[in-house]
């Protein structure tokens, strides 16, 4: 494994820029994660990597706006966070890349398995799958993926508007990084973060400590969470400003 490029010594604040990539161009692809949820960074646009194969991990972003297919060989996303329930994966494979599989894979490891049986080789998570097909009508009526990102603009950038309008909340990715799917943000001191979520959660606004392995606070957006959560918790965040600022 060659890694391209890391952000460690930053901490992980952003995403590379295409010049800071050590590609190699004998690489059997080169891997990516679309968005990252733990620091809220998000590539905005996908990385130049010449003849080489682009594989992602769309997990955390998936169905929340319309991506360039065409850049990619393949993309894996888990459903649990736009698409649906956990135990179902998505996966959209280029033609191509099925003649790269080796042989002798574990018949389920290996793509031709489920390309040949229509993904019904073995009995797949059908209640899923049926959620998944209501999430998707429910997509289509929101006017697609570009209604979709419309709205999640809306909430990211309500959200972190609120943050940049004061020196009490400090955003932790860099602007141009920024996660329209988990908006990441600091108080001045780890108490008053404590006292953040602990009020919040109060107040019926759940789910904000960050992750354990960075802390700070962290508002996950999700496609199903509406625009008016998020105006919600920007009010919780001026009134709790106010009282602690
Ligand atoms: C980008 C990304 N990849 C992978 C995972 C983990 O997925 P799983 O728990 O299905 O392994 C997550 C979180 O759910 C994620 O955000």
């Amino acid at each position: 494994m060659n890694i391209a490029a890391t952000m460690a010594d930053g901490g992980f604040t952003r995403v590379p820029a295409q010049d800071e990539l050590r590609l190699d161009p004998h690489a059997a692809y080169v891997h990516i994660t679309t968005n990252e949820t733990i620091e809220g960074v998000e590539w905005s646009n996908e990385p130049e990597t010449g003849a080489v194969p682009l594989v992602a991990d769309a997990s955390s972003d998936i169905l929340s706006h319309p991506i360039p297919i065409e850049k990619y060989s393949l993309i894996y996303a888990g459903a649990q966070k736009n698409m649906g329930p956990s135990g179902v994966t998505l996966v959209i494979l280029r033609d191509d890349l099925l003649q790269r599989i080796p042989d002798g894979l574990h018949t389920m490891l290996d793509y031709r398995t489920h390309v040949e049986n229509k993904s019904l080789y073995n009995t797949p998570n059908t209640w899923g799958i049926y959620i998944i097909d209501l999430v998707c009508r429910w997509l289509k009526e929101k006017g697609g993926l570009q209604g979709m990102h419309r709205e999640n603009t809306a909430k990211a950038t309500l959200l972190y508007d609120a943050i940049d309008a004061t020196d009490f909340y400090r955003g932790h990715a860099d602007a141009d990084s920024r996660s329209i799917m988990n908006v990441t943000f600091r108080l001045p001191s780890e108490d008053l973060e404590k006292k953040f979520a602990a009020e919040a959660t109060a107040q019926g606004l759940d789910g904000l400590k960050g992750h354990r392995s960075v802390g700070g606070i962290r508002a996950s957006i999700y496609n199903a969470l509406p625009l008016e959560a998020v105006e919600a918790l920007v009010s919780f965040m001026k009134e709790f400003e106010r009282a602690n600022g």
